[in-house]
């Protein structure tokens, strides 16, 4: 699958790495695609990925993962050009600046304010409910990591279903995009537990099924 990564920092590289192994074409979308600091992500990734702009990025793929501070992903989204009918799939989180809570509370989510700016696009949150080191590799103890998804449109979810058990994690579905006012509360659980709570950041939340 051609796959545009809006933001090659700790989210867009850890799924990037993942994404190239499994054979996917990659264009990661950064502001300077020749900047020295990509030198090291680039020869990790291979020929398998071109560092372009994030509206080249996005106009060659039909799946584009936002992984920009939610502060900036507004004017990242804007500089993707037309996007009508491709599946994004928002990794954000609406951190308030100190980290001690979001944004967004209830009522609504970044993923639907993604989807306001967007209504032709197919808005899949996902990614966001753990750390980007435990994307590196979403096993603990054996067990496979789960990941929340949902998003409105039905065809799309199913595409991004498969994108998660790509990078290894279990994929679980939580219905229509309004979920993201459940899901990003709980990326916020992960990270009180990580830095407030003590357990640090070697964790990842896990789905035990009697059946
Ligand atoms: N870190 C985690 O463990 C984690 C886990 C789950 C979800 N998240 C969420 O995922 C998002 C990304 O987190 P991160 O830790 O990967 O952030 P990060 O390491 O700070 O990387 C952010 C990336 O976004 C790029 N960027 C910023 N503004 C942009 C713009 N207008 N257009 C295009 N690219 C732009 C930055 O490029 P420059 O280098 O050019 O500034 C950088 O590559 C956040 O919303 C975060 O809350 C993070």
């Amino acid at each position: 699958m051609d796959i545009a990564i809006i933001g090659a920092g700790n989210v867009g590289a850890a799924l990037a790495k993942g994404w190239a192994k499994k054979g996917h074409n990659l264009y990661i979308g950064v502001r300077h695609p020749d900047d020295a600091k990509y030198a090291a992500l680039k020869s990790q990734l291979g020929a398998q990925a071109k560092f372009v702009t994030p509206a080249e990025a996005a106009k060659a793929a039909s799946v584009i993962l936002l992984a920009t501070p939610w502060g900036q992903t507004e004017q990242a989204v804007k500089s993707l050009g037309p996007v009508s009918g491709k599946i994004i799939i928002d990794a954000t989180n609406p951190l308030k600046p100190d980290l001690s809570g979001l944004t967004h509370n209830g009522d609504t989510s970044a993923a639907e304010t993604i989807q306001s700016w967007v209504p032709d696009a197919k808005v899949i949150k996902a990614f966001n409910t753990v750390g980007a080191n435990i994307m590196e590799k979403p096993e603990v103890r054996g067990y496979k990591a789960m990941m929340y998804f949902c998003g409105n449109d039905s065809q799309a979810r199913q595409t991004v279903k498969k994108l998660i058990s790509d990078i290894g994690f279990e994929p679980v579905e939580a219905g229509d995009l309004k979920e993201a006012r459940l899901l990003e509360p709980l990326a916020m659980l992960w990270i009180k537990s990580a830095y407030a709570f003590g357990m640090g950041r070697d964790f990842a939340f896990g789905l035990l099924k009697a059946s």
